[in-house]
């Protein structure tokens, strides 16, 4: 898969980007990543690539034409225009399932503004896609690509080993993930479940199982509301709510 991010600070997203396994799947060829500086792009004698806004009001607005030939420049020399995301906080919130979705594509253009943002024109002409990392503002739409970037590439197959495998992280099937334990048996007192020791895979399994459920429950019910259990879990689920409230009202 091939990443093209359009931003005025190339440098930046690059070494974000070059480590650890997005680096690894970069140097064998399952990702391309580039960094198109839109500032190579404008027209300006001063290489200025801002205005005021029209109407008024605080800040400047990256103007359309640099950021519009910096696009073409992606568009022509792939062939063709790909999806293209905006990062703002007026879309909609980055997830799990969007990361899958975008990782299907062969080429992908994340638009990085800054200042207070784009000339409306050229992002209707070219944005398919909107998208926020989350209800908060940030000072520039860099950071939003390299999470972008680091989600969806470890979607691409491939990208992580087996070992790494994401089937049983957290967000498959709306649960998070069951809490792990490595060596030594013992830390700080605190002794690893005995079940994880019995080699006893079923019940392992279903230790687990009842962990996520747990975990999801106390720590994110907003996404236990869409996770599929089996009757039996949900009256698991309705039985630690009740001892949860009944603990709360001991303590008040
Ligand atoms: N640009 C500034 N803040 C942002 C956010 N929360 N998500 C995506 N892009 C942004």
């Amino acid at each position: 898969m091939n990443f093209h991010i359009l931003t005025l600070f190339p440098d930046m997203v690059m070494q974000g980007l070059s480590t650890s396994i997005i680096g690894r799947a970069k140097d064998r060829g399952l990702l391309s990543i580039e960094a198109v500086n839109i500032r190579d792009y404008t027209l300006e004698r001063h290489k200025k690539v801002d205005d005021y806004p029209y109407g008024g009001g605080a800040g400047m607005l990256m103007q359309a034409q640099p950021v519009y030939d910096a696009w073409m420049s992606v568009v022509n020399r792939i062939g063709y225009k790909p999806r293209t995301v905006y990062l703002t906080p007026q879309g909609p919130t980055f997830t799990q399932p969007m990361a899958k979705n975008f990782a299907l594509e062969k080429d992908l253009i994340l638009l990085c503004g800054h200042y207070e943002g784009i000339d409306e024109r050229v992002l209707e002409e070219i944005v398919t896609d909107y998208v926020s990392i989350g209800d908060y503002v940030l000072t520039g739409g860099e950071l939003p690509a390299m999470v972008m970037v680091d989600a969806i590439s470890r979607m691409v197959p491939g990208v992580l080993t087996n070992d790494e495998s994401g089937s049983t992280e957290s967000f498959e099937g709306n649960l998070l993930e069951y809490p792990q334990y490595s060596r030594p048996e013992e830390w700080h007192g605190k002794k690893v479940p005995e079940v994880l020791m019995s080699g006893h895979h079923a019940n392992i399994e279903k230790w687990r199982r009842e962990q996520s459920i747990y975990r999801t429950a106390k720590r994110r019910p907003d996404l236990l509301k869409k996770a599929d259990l089996t009757n039996k879990e949900w009256n698991y689920v309705r039985q630690l709510r009740k001892q949860w409230k009944e603990e709360e009202e001991q303590t008040k």
